[in-house]
Parts: C-alpha cells; sequence; structure tokens
C-alpha cells in the first residue's frame, strides 16, 4: 500500500506517468467516470481549505466515487481529545483512501503509520503540500511543455509556505532547474532546505528581495500569501503582509510567455488587474488540481482503466 507523505515519494518516471493520466482525463473524463464505483474518499480537514478539499471531493465524485468527512478541527472528534491516531485508525474502516491537512507538521506521517488504506499529505502545517506540488508540475509541463530547462520565481513567504518547500523539493530534481528565491530577510527559505535541498545538490539558486531586480529574467513567477496563521505576532504579520504586489506596471518588465502561478488563496500580493493578463495562470492551476488529484487517487487504489 502507498501513501502520498511527501513529493519524493513518486521517482521522477512515476510523476511522469501520473501527470499523463491527468492529461488524459481532461482530454477524456467520460472514460474515468466510472473508475471508483463504489470507493470512497474521506477528506479530515482539521485547518481552513477550499480548493484542496473541495478538488479533492471533486476528483473522487468525478471518478464515480462518494466522499465523507469534515472541514475543521471543530467539528470533528479533535475537539474532544481524539489523536490522529486514533481518528485514522477508524476511518480506515469507513472509507477506501484518506486525505488529510492538519496544523501540525508531521500529522500525515503519523496518520499513514497507522492507516490500513492510503494516506495523502493535503498539508501539514508550515512542512510540505505534496499535491499542490503535483498540481503546480501539471500546470507547467501543460502550459510550458517541460520541466526542465526554467528558471522559477519563488516570491513571498518562503518561509512558512509549505508549497514553495514541496515544489522546491520537487523541481531540484529536472534538469537545469534554476531558482530565484524572492522574499524579504524574515521569510526567507528554511535553512534545512537552502543546506540539504539546494546546496547539497549543487542546484543554481539566488536570493533577491525585490521582484522587479529578478523578474525579467523567469520563465515562471510562483506567487504566494504570506501565511498569516503560522506568525507568532500580528505586528510582523501586518508589516510584511503586503510587501510584495505583483501589477501590471511590474509585468511590463517580465517575458512575453512568463507563466504567473499561485497556489491560491490571494490576499493582496497579485493586483485584480493582473488576472486578464494571458500569463496569469493561477486559476487555470487550480482547475488543474482536479485532475492530478484525480489520477493520484487511481495510481494509489491501483485502479487501471
Ligand atoms: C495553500 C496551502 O494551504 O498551503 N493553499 C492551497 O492548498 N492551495 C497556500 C496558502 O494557503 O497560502
Amino acid at each position: 500500500m502507498r501513501h502520498l507523505i511527501s513529493p519524493l515519494d513518486f521517482s521522477v518516471e512515476e510523476l511522469d506517468k501520473l501527470l499523463d493520466l491527468a492529461n488524459d482525463i481532461e482530454k477524456n473524463p467520460d472514460k474515468y467516470a466510472k473508475a471508483c464505483d463504489r470507493k470512497k474518499i474521506a477528506t479530515c480537514f482539521y485547518e481552513p481549505s477550499t480548493r484542496t478539499r473541495l478538488s479533492f471531493e471533486a476528483a473522487m465524485l468525478n471518478l464515480g466515487g462518494s466522499v465523507l468527512g469534515f472541514a475543521g478541527a471543530d467539528s470533528s472528534s479533535a475537539a474532544k481529545g481524539e489523536s490522529v491516531s486514533d481518528t485514522i485508525r477508524v476511518i480506515s474502516s469507513y472509507a477506501d483512501i484518506c486525505a488529510i491537512r492538519h496544523p501540525k507538521e508531521g500529522a500525515a506521517l503519523v496518520a499513514a503509520s497507522k492507516s490500513t488504506i492510503p494516506v495523502i499529505n493535503a498539508g501539514d502545517g508550515g512542512h510540505q503540500h505534496p499535491t499542490q506540488t503535483l498540481t503546480d508540475l501539471l500546470t507547467i509541463r501543460s502550459l510550458k511543455g517541460r520541466l526542465d530547462n526554467i528558471t522559477i520565481g519563488l516570491c513571498g513567504d518562503l518561509k512558512f509556505g509549505r508549497t514553495v518547500h514541496s515544489l522546491i523539493h520537487a523541481l531540484v530534481r529536472y534538469e537545469n532547474v534554476k531558482f530565484v528565491l524572492i522574499s524579504p530577510e524574515e521569510l526567507r527559505v528554511p535553512e534545512y532546505i537552502r543546506e540539504d535541498v539546494l546546496k547539497a545538490k549543487g542546484i543554481e539558486y539566488k536570493e533577491v528581495e525585490r521582484l522587479e531586480d529578478a523578474i525579467g529574467e523567469l520563465d515562471a513567477l510562483y506567487m504566494t500569501r504570506v501565511q498569516r496563521e503560522r506568525f507568532f505576532n500580528e505586528e510582523d504579520y501586518i508589516r510584511l503582509k503586503d510587501f510584495y504586489v505583483l501589477n501590471k506596471e511590474k509585468l511590463e518588465l517580465a517575458k512575453d510567455d512568463m507563466l504567473i502561478l499561485h497556489p491560491l488563496p490571494r490576499v493582496n500580493e497579485i493586483a485584480v488587474e493582473v488576472d486578464d493578463d494571458p500569463r496569469a495562470v493561477y486559476f487555470k492551476q487550480a482547475q488543474y488540481g482536479v485532475y492530478v488529484r484525480m489520477a493520484l487517487i487511481l495510481t494509489l487504489l491501483e485502479i487501471e482503466v
């Protein structure tokens, strides 16, 4: 039985297959409409979510399966003090696969160790968010035609942003990917990622503070929200929250084919005026999230269509 806890749980070859499957699902949705007949996904979300939870549910419904779950710790027995380990043991007998989001780093790993069904990490604190990474990879590969030979800018809260952490882990495995890490000093990529991932693998990267200084060289720009819920004090959040605002003026400095990605939700970091720019693909990205989660569910349940 397989789980997806970290983006590295799939090899590059397995990922390629998964992304191919997602592309096929996009083209031929009817072919997959009954693939998960009588299967159930449990979505156990201890933290807020719109896209991740609903895209998992839409994915399972599109495959002909059904969904159960909870959308907040308050509405589950976590509020009574139940551990994740106990909850997953029980859910294992109610569903065939489970997606879990939790504010604590490592929670999905703990769940997987007690589970008898495949567990998918739908975000564990400020650590990892592998299914967002699958979504990001599918978006870049589908719209750029490749995952190698790209210069990608990651901008915003690189410290607490789990989507950024997972994306870096995944992209260093492709040839000639260069990173431009754009953040204020306080929100730099954590040292363990700089040292153990980027430096250890000899990856080309640089850190800059001003978006304008880097935007012109990028093939893709990955904007992120300042992760308010992970800040220790509100003052720091208020000081940093509008550090970056991508607007039309800054976009004039960018390449004509630069992709603008964002895991969403957006707060202020991308002006609404940017939404009509053909380079803005973040809503399309959210749509790819459904296809890739359909592909993931089929893969983990070992269902071939
Ligand atoms: C992200 C998350 O939850 O980490 N959202 C998402 O799943 N698309 C990004 C964020 O909340 O900023």
